[in-house]
Order: structure tokens, then sequence, then C-alpha cells
């Protein structure tokens, strides 16, 4: 039998979280449990969701997917589902790949004057021959819970009081959760995109971390990511990030949700490898995506508040 001795993490709520220790084999990673968190932050914006019940204010988020794109219906389903549990109103406009521009951007419209929906959310992606960029800052900035409209993004910038969006909101909250603090640290995102590298970036450095941002034309990309006290891998390629590109003891985090021909789902991270030599690492699934669909709903029942002071 192996030995194996507990360490332990104590949480900001107090908890301790183990990690094992297996003697021989050196040191392995906590796992950051994103499934847990997200569960504990929809537990408590279910109560909050019951306070503003009590004052007659249902909260209602309005989401629009155009096409059916696969990936899409099962994020959507899993947005529908946590409106259930938490008491949100959930309202779905699915629109055909046909959809003009003005059709798409009528209906946003008409969402934003309608004072009964909280919350909107454009499913991404959408047909080429559609303009994302407009129909994103046509999203009223009050009921932007994705938080993708310039305005949120340049209030972002700018370290001022915004919606986050969801994935890097989800990401500073594990970080907070485990006590991993950003001041000072190389901290190395992989992926530029504007749903998750940029405002990503915002968020790190508001936190005091040293970031660099890389891509697919970044060069010298392992001297880089070598040199990562903290590593976030938000590409959406498969096991992309090998043991050989993490320095020892980095923290991990895996933002790619990618769907083999199997059906398994895997993250942008070798885990079984990285796990070995990291020192925090979320998994896929159970780390980032269900926190992104956790501070989703914060954003919701926090544009209820707002629009109802
Ligand atoms: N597509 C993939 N992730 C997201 C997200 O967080 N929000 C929206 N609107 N579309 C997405």
């Amino acid at each position: 039998m192996k030995k194996v001795k507990k360490y332990y993490i104590i949480c900001k709520n107090g908890e301790r979280r183990y990690r094992d220790k297996i003697y021989k084999i050196g040191k392995m990673a906590v796992i950051i449990d994103g499934k847990s968190l997200a569960k504990k932050t929809r537990e408590n914006l279910k109560i909050e969701c019951e306070k503003l019940k009590d004052k007659g204010i249902i909260p209602k988020l309005a989401v629009i997917m155009v096409g059916d794109d696969p990936a899409s219906k099962v994020y959507v389903r899993n947005k529908s589902k946590a409106c259930d549990e938490i008491g949100v109103k959930y309202e779905e406009y699915i629109l055909k790949d046909s959809i003009t521009q003005k059709e798409l951007i009528d209906l946003i419209h008409k969402l934003n004057e309608d004072k009964t929906v909280n919350g909107i959310l454009l499913q991404s992606p959408i047909p080429n021959h559609l303009d994302i960029d407009e129909a994103f800052r046509e999203i009223s900035s009050e009921k932007d819970v994705d938080g993708f409209n310039p305005v949120n993004i340049g209030k972002l910038l700018l370290n001022q009081d915004t919606f986050v969006s969801c994935t890097p909101y989800g990401i500073m909250k594990m970080f907070e959760e485990y006590n991993i603090d950003l001041e000072g640290k190389n901290l190395v995102i992989i992926g530029r995109s504007n749903i998750v590298g940029k405002p990503l970036m915002a968020c790190c450095l508001n936190n005091h971390a040293t970031v660099t941002v890389c891509h697919s034309r970044t060069k010298g990309l392992k001297e880089k990511t070598k040199n990562a006290d903290i590593l976030i891998a938000a590409i959406g390629k498969s096991k992309f990030v090998t043991a050989d590109m993490v320095k020892e003891g980095a923290v991990v985090i895996d933002v790619g949700i990618n769907r083999g021909e199997d059906k398994k789902l895997t993250g942008d991270v070798d885990f079984e490898e990285v796990k070995k030599k990291a020192s925090y690492i979320t998994p896929v699934p159970g780390g980032v995506g269900p926190m992104t669909i956790a501070m989703l709903m914060n954003n919701v029942i926090k544009a209820t508040i707002n629009q109802n002071k």
C-alpha cells in the first residue's frame, strides 16, 4: 500500500480542503473544485432571489440563440436549469439561421425596453452573416449580464464597477476561495478571445498580477508559460498544455471544453500529467464551466437589484 499523508489548505470560509501527498511519486496538485464552489454560489444566490421575491421582484433573464449550434444548445440548457434552481424567470428566443441583422437588433431593442426583463444574453456564436459586435453593443449596458457591451468592457479595463464577463469572473472567485493571491505574480493567459482572454487580462491586472497574453502568433510560447506562476489556458485545443510547458508549483486554470470523437470532455490542459507538477489545477469537467454559469446568475441578480434601486 502506498503511504499517503494528508495535507490541507484552509479556504476563505474556514473549510479545510485536503490534498494527498503521495510519497515517492511526489506532490500532487490541489484540485480546484469548481462544481462545489458553483453549488455554494447558487445556494447563496437563491437566498438573494428569495429576498427580492419578498419585495415582489422576480428577476428575469432573456436568452437569444440564433441557429442550432449543438454546443450552444447545451450551454443554453444549463443556463435555463440554473435559473430554475435559483428562482430566476427564464425566457428563450430561438431564432432561425436566416434571421436578418435588423430583426436581431429589433428583438434586442424590444427586450431593452421590457421592464420585466433584467438581463439579456445573446449566445455566441451566431451565423457569419450577422454582426455580433453590433448586437452586443445594442444590448443595454444595464442588462448586459455577459459583460460584453463595450461600455462594460471599458469599465472593467478602468477597474470600475460593472458586469464582469462570467468566465473571468468565475476564475477570480476560484482564486479568492482558494486564497490564491495574484499580486506580483507572473500570470500567463493563452488565448485572446473577446469572451475570455481579454476580459480575463483586465481582471488579473486589476488584481495586481503581471499579465502576459499569448495567442496563435506568439513566438517562444513555452519560454513564457514556463515562467508563469499562474497559467490560464483558453485556447480550445484538447490537451494543448503539456507538463513540459508548466513551471513546478504553478497554478493551472483550464478554460477549455473540448469534446473528442468518443464524446468525452477534455480541457486544454493535459490534466493527468500537469497535476503532478502544479500546486493547484482545475479539472474538466467540474472546474471553470460550472463557475461560468454561477457567475451569470450572480450578474442577473446584480442587474435586478441595480434596476430596482
Ligand atoms: N458562448 C460561449 N461562451 C459564452 C458565454 O459565456 N456567453 C455567451 N453569450 N456566449 C457564449
